[in-house]
């Protein structure tokens, strides 16, 4: 007899989640789309389904960079959900898709306690062995697909092939850290309830609109994580300001709630932000004055920080140690999802102590596009 040792040690009555499978965006144009994620953060290519795989309707680029797997999706007709979306939405995050032990059981457990269901359990098979998956929804029109694999031997998933894109060099960015939702006017405590009832996550972290106020641009955050806190979703809602929250012209221009930032993992922020805007990715800018007191407000810091003065590197802490960050502007032209660069030294934080200075630059922005 056989046995085998699970690698989640969930309690049999949540969802054995182990952590994210992959991102799945659904695009305008996935070749160009391809193009720019390979170029400008390099990612790089590693399968495709499309026409010449026999798949009539739609085009997927699968891209890696160590442990974080995009998949980029557009379509070919213009009667398809996925054209709907991208009208409805603009590029955006459609599915963020959860790697479980048991995908029957993921979405039998999910529906059960609420959740709608999209596409019931399903089996994809090929030479390469065989995967279950089975989609459910969450906050606006953005999923979550269970992904079990059962030691599936392939590329990505069935139906893609390995294909190879540009030679780009990694910019060092190594996994998600967080991946955060944005939902409308006083919803977020029905999406925290949503993943604490439905999947089982567990409080974190919150903010309230005292430590995440400016002026304006007010919001408030509760993060919750999985059981073995692999992943950790952050939800905003917009709160009241004098003028427009941030979260509000998200919403706006998404057309609805959705995903507003993925925070990728480097070991090297210097480095990999030199690569990035090496690359033409833009940053959202921070004033000189935030470094006049930083070296006296973090002792210890093992950064150069005329270095981090150059890049606009943003420096946070708390009782564990302490994190460098960096927001992306939107990597579309609707001001909706954008990227966090972020190296963390022992620190849990989602950057609370730069959420002024932060948002003061968010601000800026949102002035420039008439927002504010
Ligand atoms: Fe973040």
């Amino acid at each position: 007899m056989t046995t085998s040792t699970p690698l989640s040690t969930a309690p049999a009555d949540l969802i054995a989640i182990n952590g994210t499978d992959h991102v799945e965006f659904w695009v305008g144009n996935a070749k160009q789309a391809a193009y720019f994620y390979q170029k400008a953060f390099g990612f790089q290519i590693v399968a495709y389904a499309g026409p010449e795989t026999g798949v009539r309707d739609r085009a997927s680029y699968v891209l890696q960079q160590n442990k974080i797997r995009f998949v980029l999706t557009t379509a070919l007709v213009a009667d398809h959900p996925v054209s709907k979306h991208v009208l409805d939405h603009g590029d955006g995050v459609r599915d963020v898709a959860f790697w479980v032990e048991d995908a029957v059981k993921a979405f039998q457990l999910a529906t059960a306690r609420g959740a709608r269901t999209v596409r019931e359990p399903f089996v994809l098979e090929d030479a390469h062995g065989k995967v279950t998956l089975a989609t459910v929804a969450t906050y606006g029109d953005t999923v979550h697909t269970f992904v079990q694999r059962d030691g599936y031997e392939g590329v990505f998933l069935p139906g893609f092939v390995p294909r190879q894109g540009l030679d780009v060099p990694s910019t060092g960015l190594a996994y998600v850290d967080h991946l955060v939702g944005n939902v409308g006017w006083n919803e977020m405590n029905t999406w925290v309830e949503f993943y604490q009832t439905v999947f089982g996550f567990h409080h974190f972290a919150n903010f309230d609109d005292k430590d995440i106020s400016t002026e304006y641009s007010a919001l408030r955050s509760v993060v919750v994580a999985n059981h073995n806190e692999r992943i950790k979703l952050p939800l905003n809602e917009p709160a009241e300001g004098k003028k427009k929250s941030q979260i509000e012209e998200y919403i706006q221009a998404y057309g609805g709630p959705g995903v507003q930032h993925l925070a990728l993992v480097t070991p090297d922020i210097v480095d990999t932000v030199r690569k990035l805007k090496a690359n033409g990715v833009e940053f959202l800018s921070t004033p000189d004055s935030y470094y006049d007191s930083l070296a006296q407000r973090f002792e210890g810091l093992e950064e150069n920080l005329d270095e981090l003065k150059e890049l606009g590197i943003l420096v946070d802490r708390d009782d564990k140690g302490y994190m460098l960050q960096l927001f992306t502007k939107p990597l579309e032209d609707r001001p909706t999802l954008f990227f966090e660069i972020i190296q963390r030294k022992g620190s849990e934080s989602f950057g609370k102590g730069n959420f002024k200075a932060l948002f003061e630059s968010i601000e800026r922005e949102q002035d420039l596009r008439g927002n504010l």
